[in-house]
């Protein structure tokens, strides 16, 4: 019987709680296929700093690199707000996309039907909605150099970032995008700020040129500010976007209420092993995939038992389809959670004022149910 490692990164807040039941989601759709998970918990973020004095214990880094797939939670809290920027939670998880080259982060943001009237929008802007947002991972100002603040004598400071990419980071995940677009509606937006930045000029420069690798691609350019108009204005005319770090965080986040919530929002991190993109047919091999709901650790309700388990689950779907070719275990994911919305089953998030809700752990029992129909 096929056994599949995977590193299981809870992390703070409702991480934990979500990842659970993605978890069990896997366990239940693996038994069903007659495969097994081996899933090893690993520290990260503000747990691991309680626990070793750091975001990143090595241990946990280890267990990532020799794992086939990491699922992963949130990481964060007010409790770990006050440390300096290198030594915050959310280290933790710059350092493992870094260190594992994960460039390409795949988010879809797409309306489910039945929850067109969770979103603050109007159905007539959300409906139909189905995007697929690619945010280059690794580079740009979340790690460029030179950084950091320097304090004057008379007291001011000055302190600063670096947007830096060069063309084979552009190149890289702009192929990425093609390749997704490809399998999609064959549509590819790749959105800079070209009219300021000169990091956009190559950045436009080397997309168009990759774009001649793939002319059944229509490929568009948009400014980022345009780009966040367009997407709350008439979020249809987008299939898939490519961006880089900073944008692409700020995009995603503003994707996430076409999609009704936070909570429903899954993503992939990959590198490049998975440039078969799910298709079954290529081979994979090489690096391993983060799996991630999009959203963060919500101290406000963690350990109360009411986050929305969705985007967890998934992830955990995106991890079966890009880094196990496991295609057929993924829809039958994205097929339950599917039939539990429309049987009418909501988490406090996604449910329209008044409604009846349910808590976590009965949104992922109802999913595993679901995956037989
Ligand atoms: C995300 C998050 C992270 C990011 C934080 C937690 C470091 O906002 O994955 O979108 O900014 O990349
Ligand atoms: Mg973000």
């Amino acid at each position: 019987m096929a056994s599949y490692r995977v590193a299981l990164l809870a992390g703070d807040g409702i991480g934990g709680e979500v990842t659970a039941q993605a978890a069990r989601v896997l366990e239940a759709v693996g038994k069903r296929a007659g495969v097994s998970f081996e899933f090893t918990p690993g520290l990260i973020g503000g747990a691991a700093i309680d626990a070793t004095g750091g975001p990143l214990p090595k241990q946990t880094l280890e267990l990532c690199r020799s794992s086939q797939a990491i699922l992963f939670g949130a990481v964060g809290g007010p409790k770990w707000d006050h440390l300096p920027q290198e030594e915050r939670a959310e280290r933790g998880l710059l350092a493992i996309r870094k260190d594992l080259d994960l460039y390409a982060n795949l988010r879809p943001a797409v309306c489910f039907p039945m929850l067109v009237d969770a979103s603050p929008l109007k159905r007539s802007v959300v409906e139909g909605t189905d995007i697929m947002v690619i945010r280059e991972l690794t580079g740009g100002l979340y790690y460029g150099e030179p950084r950091g603040i320097e304090q004057f004598a008379d007291g001011s400071a000055r302190a600063v970032n670096t947007m830096v990419y060069t063309s084979r980071e552009i190149e890289r995940v702009a192929r990425t995008g093609f390749e997704v677009a490809r399998k999609r509606r064959r549509k590819l937006t790749s959105v800079d700020k070209a009219n300021v930045l000169v990091v956009s000029t190559l950045w436009r420069e080397v997309v168009t040129r990759v774009g001649k690798d793939y002319p059944d691609v229509t490929l568009e350019h948009l400014l980022v500010d345009n780009c966040s108009m367009a997407l709350v204005q008439r979020p249809t005319q987008f299939d898939t976007i490519v961006t880089e770090n900073t944008f692409g965080d700020i995009l995603s986040d503003e994707a996430a209420i076409l999609a009704g919530s936070m909570g429903m929002l899954a993503s992939a991190s990959l590198g490049d092993a998975s440039a078969s993109l799910g298709d079954a047919s290529a081979s994979l091999g090489g690096t391993v995939g983060l799996y991630e709901p999009v959203h963060g650790t919500a101290p406000d309700i963690a350990g109360q038992g009411v986050a929305n388990p969705i985007a967890a689950i998934l992830s955990a779907a995106m991890l079966l389809r890009y880094s196990l070719d496991r295609i057929d275990d993924a829809d039958r994911i994205e097929g339950a959670v599917r039939r539990v919305l429309e049987r009418g089953h909501r988490t406090r998030d996604i449910a329209e004022p008044g409604a009846k809700t349910i808590g976590t752990r009965e949104m992922g029992d109802l999913i595993v149910d679901a995956l037989d129909g």
